[in-house]
């Protein structure tokens, strides 16, 4: 099986464990790192609402805390139509340590879209302007 095809299968697969007690809107994503490992998270919210974190953040952080440090492309499943792309702050996060990857979206219908993250967040914020400041 191609390795786009096997990060939706486990994007699906991880949605079934999602924590979306309070929305009930089901999320699943999963992260494709540079030696061919595969890296799955789920939605997790709780009674705050607010300190709910979404799939791609929990598949990015499971993979980094694992020491894992390069991504080569990041599946979102959701079941929607149109599909769901990943929120701004997951787009930040996406961006920052997965790089101008591939996006693939799909829901579980056979629906998928195929973005590069550099068309889901222009004009990036990121580590390169840090050096960019004028000394004060
Ligand atoms: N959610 C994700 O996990 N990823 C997305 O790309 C969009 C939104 C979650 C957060 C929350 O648990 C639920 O979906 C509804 O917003």
């Amino acid at each position: 099986m191609d390795k786009e095809r096997e990060l939706i299968r486990s994007a699906k697969s991880v949605r079934r464990r999602a924590v979306a007690t309070y929305s009930k809107f089901k999320v699943g994503a999963a992260v494709l790192a540079a030696d061919g490992g595969i890296h799955e998270g789920c939605n997790v919210e709780n009674s705050t609402y607010g300190l709910t974190v979404c799939a791609e953040r929990v598949a990015i952080f499971k993979a980094l805390s694992e020491g894992v440090r390069k991504f080569r492309m990041i599946a979102v499943v959701a079941d929607t139509d149109p599909l769901t792309p990943p929120c701004g702050a997951c787009r930040q996060i996406i961006w920052e340590f997965c790089g101008d990857v591939p996006v693939v979206l799909a829901n579980l219908r056979g629906g998928v879209a195929r973005y590069r993250m550099s068309q889901l967040l222009p004009l990036a914020f990121d580590r390169k302007l840090l050096k960019r400041a004028s000394k004060p």
